[in-house]
Formats: structure tokens, C-alpha cells, sequence
């Protein structure tokens, strides 16, 4: 949409409202139109894959245009492994993650390209031996209510606001396992809540599960919020900036045992985060975003040891070490992320690089594969990959 200055006109306002109101219609619209089980239903395209994220696109319809908070993601989330998503505040994480949920706020936010497939296992195969998962962005969401809160549960940063203060922490627990389990009984939704409970380290699970969430700690409520992900024994746990709002003890505790329950339960978890720190401790696979996109994705291995990115570069240096110098002020990257209204066609990162070359001037980098599990998204290695 042209813009004089910095300024929206009348018109230019106009024109951005009927459009969005054209655009709102028409995806709210497609969701609603009946889907047989084949339209929603996709072969996965590696069966060890929990999550396939292919080109991903969700953007919100604005007063001030289009933004395009996630645009164009593709990463996988393997079965039983930790992959963490960081990048800078903005950077698309959580809308991500609530793609993933069908959780995005409409009708403003939509997913508007993409796939999301999802190996729930209970689909069956192709005939080439290929599981046949779920398309999130197509499937109808009284399916989806099925899948979320039991198969893909979320963790959220401050427990408090997803804990409804009105009631015991006892009932808030049974509530999740009668809408998971329709047919238990009082009794048996009781038990598994102090067994969820005990799972997460609380050591008085009955006087919790009496209690209402004012009376818990932070680092309490944290692990109620953890058990009550576990109650429908979930395939996937999206954990997004789930210690941010608490201290580095308690922090380290909550990260310890949802390393622990990951590995006793199987599942996966989706770790965002802004603290490369929490990355290098827990994941086994690290994705990196810049406005909307995925910059550089890897095994920790590669993201930690040998970063490429200038972007994963700068976030590296920026990380406090035990051993730098505390007369040195702390590095940060220079410059501002690009408007996500006005994106350039062009690297993202280019106004802040000091790494550009002639070529960078030229469209938005297309991507290479560096190694069988490294991939980076910047002009200086598309060479060296195609003499490969
Ligand atoms: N409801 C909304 N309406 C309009 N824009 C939104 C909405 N939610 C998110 N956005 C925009 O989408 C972009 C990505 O937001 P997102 O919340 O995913 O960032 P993030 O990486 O999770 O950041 P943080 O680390 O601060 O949580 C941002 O530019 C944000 O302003
Ligand atoms: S493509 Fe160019 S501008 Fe972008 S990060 Fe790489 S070197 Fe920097
Ligand atoms: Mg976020």
C-alpha cells in the first residue's frame, strides 16, 4: 500500500480497511466450508518427524497494512527432541507457535500459506510406507479441538494469566483430564491430577491441588502449568519463554524438569526463547529467526560451534560469558529489524550487516544446505555451497 512519509492519508486508510475487510472475509470463509478427511490430510515427508512447518505464511490484517509476522517458515520438530526457536522480540516465535495451535487471533491474524503437517499416528499410512499426518492449516477446528490441549499442549511465560485465579488448582487439573478423557470418573481425574502433580516435582501434591493459584510461588504455578500440559499425555509441548518470568535458581529447575519429563514421557518439545543460554542447555536441534523468516536452522552442534549467519554471529557475541571482561560494555547489533509492513526485497538483515557484499544488494537470499543438517540463509555461503 503506498504511503506518503511516514503518514497514512484518508484514502490510503480506507483502502487498507476494505482490504482487510475483503481479505478477513475470505479466509474466515475457508475455514468454515466442509472438508472431507483427504482435504486436511497430507503425507508426512519423513516419518521420524513429528512437525513439518513448509513455507509457512501468517500475517495479521492491520490498520496500518499488512503484516507478515510469519513469512515463509520451514523447520521440522523431530519425534522425542527438543528444537529451540530463538530470535529477537518480534521476530514471528509465537506466532509460530500459535499457528501451530490454530490459535492465531482472527479474523485479523490468518494463516494464509503453508503447510503444517503433524504426525498424530493414528491416520495410517501411504502405500509407500509413508505416515499420513494432519494439515493444521486446513483442519476444521472441531478436529482441532480433539488434538490441542491433549496431543499439542503450551506452556506459557506467565502462569498467572493462564491460570484462572477463581479456582483451586484441584479443579482447574480435572478439568483437562474430563475434556481429554469424557468417561473418567471424579475419583480417577483426582488421582491422575496428584499423579501429575508428584510428576512435576510438588512435594505436597494434596495440599496443592487443594489450593488456589494466589497461594502458590511463581516457580509453583510454573510446574502446575507443566502438569497440566502432561495431562493428555501430549505428543508435542510448545514451551514458549516458559522461565522468563522467574528467577535464574527456579529458572533452572523448570528447565531441568521438562528436560527430564521430555525424556521419560517421549514427547517433543518446541522451546522458544530470546536466551541462547536456555538454547545451548536443553535443545538438540536450534531454529534462528529474523523478522518472520528462518535465518539459519542446525543441530545445537552446528548453531553453538559454528554459527554463519552474521545475524547468529552478532547473537552469540551479545551473550554475556563468564570470562569477558566487565570493564567492556556488553556488544549488541547495531540497527533496527525492517518494518514487517514494508519488508525490502532484499536480506533482512542488510541495514545491520557489516558483512554484505556486492551481491547482497540483489534479491532476498534463496538458502543453502552447508552440511546434511546445517542450513543458513545468507549470500557468502551460497557459493561455497554450489561448488559443493
Ligand atoms: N494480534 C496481533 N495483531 C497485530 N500484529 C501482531 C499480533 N500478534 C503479533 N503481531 C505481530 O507479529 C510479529 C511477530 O510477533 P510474535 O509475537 O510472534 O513475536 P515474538 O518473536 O514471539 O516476540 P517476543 O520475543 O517479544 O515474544 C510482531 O511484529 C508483532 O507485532
Ligand atoms: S545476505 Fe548479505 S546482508 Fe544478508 S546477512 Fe548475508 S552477508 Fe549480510
Ligand atoms: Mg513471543
Amino acid at each position: 500500500m503506498k504511503q506518503k512519509g511516514n503518514y497514512l492519508s484518508v484514502k490510503d486508510s480506507r483502502a487498507i480497511i476494505r482490504y482487510n475487510i475483503k481479505q478477513m472475509k475470505h479466509y474466515e470463509a475457508e475455514k468454515r466450508k466442509p472438508r472431507t478427511l483427504a482435504e486436511y490430510t497430507v503425507p508426512m515427508r519423513d516419518n521420524r518427524n513429528l512437525i513439518e512447518i513448509d513455507s509457512l505464511k501468517t500475517c495479521f490484517f492491520t490498520d496500518n497494512g499488512t503484516v507478515m509476522s510469519v513469512n515463509g517458515v520451514s523447520f521440522d520438530i523431530p519425534k522425542c527432541k527438543i528444537v529451540g526457536v530463538v530470535g529477537e522480540s518480534g521476530c514471528g516465535k509465537s506466532v509460530t507457535s500459535l499457528s501451530i495451535m490454530q490459535l492465531v487471533q482472527a479474523p485479523q491474524g490468518q494463516v494464509i500459506e503453508g503447510q503444517i503437517r503433524f504426525n498424530a499416528g493414528d491416520l495410517g499410512q501411504t502405500e509407500d510406507g509413508r505416515d499420513i499426518g494432519y494439515d493444521i492449516a486446513k483442519t476444521p477446528t472441531a478436529e482441532m479441538y480433539r488434538i490441542r490441549g491433549k496431543d499439542i499442549t503450551m506452556i506459557f511465560q506467565e502462569p498467572m494469566t493462564s491460570l484462572n485465579p477463581v479456582f483451586t488448582i484441584g479443579y482447574q487439573l480435572d478439568e483437562a483430564s474430563f475434556i481429554h478423557n469424557p468417561g473418567i470418573s471424579a475419583e480417577d481425574a483426582k488421582a491422575h491430577s496428584i499423579e501429575m502433580l508428584k510428576k512435576v516435582g510438588i512435594s505436597m501434591p494434596e495440599h496443592t491441588y487443594a489450593s488456589y493459584p494466589h497461594e502458590l510461588s511463581g516457580g509453583m504455578r510454573q510446574r502446575v502449568m507443566i502438569a497440566m500440559a502432561l495431562v493428555g499425555d501430549p505428543k508435542l509441548i510448545i514451551a514458549d519463554e516458559p522461565t522468563t518470568a522467574l528467577d535464574v535458581t527456579i529458572q533452572a529447575q523448570i528447565l531441568e524438569l521438562l528436560k527430564d519429563l521430555q525424556k521419560k514421557q517421549g514427547c517433543s518439545i518446541m522451546l522458544i526463547t530470546h536466551d541462547l543460554g536456555v538454547i545451548a542447555e536443553m535443545a538438540d536441534e536450534v531454529v534462528v529467526m529474523y523478522a518472520g523468516r528462518v535465518i539459519e536452522k542446525g543441530t545445537a552442534h552446528d548453531i553453538f560451534h559454528n554459527p554463519l549467519h552474521p545475524y547468529t554471529i552478532g547473537l552469540q557475541k551479545s551473550k554475556p560469558m563468564i570470562n569477558s571482561d566487565v570493564n567492556e560494555p556488553l556488544y549488541s547489533i547495531p540497527g533496527q529489524v525492517p518494518n514487517p509492513i514494508n519488508l525490502p526485497n532484499s536480506c533482512y538483515f542488510k541495514s545491520r550487516c557489516s558483512k554484505c557484499v556486492e551481491k547482497c544488494e540483489g534479491e532476498y537470499p534463496r538458502g543453502v544446505q552447508v552440511s546434511d543438517t546445517h542450513w543458513v540463509c545468507c549470500y557468502l555461503y551460497e557459493e561455497k555451497a554450489d561448488a559443493k
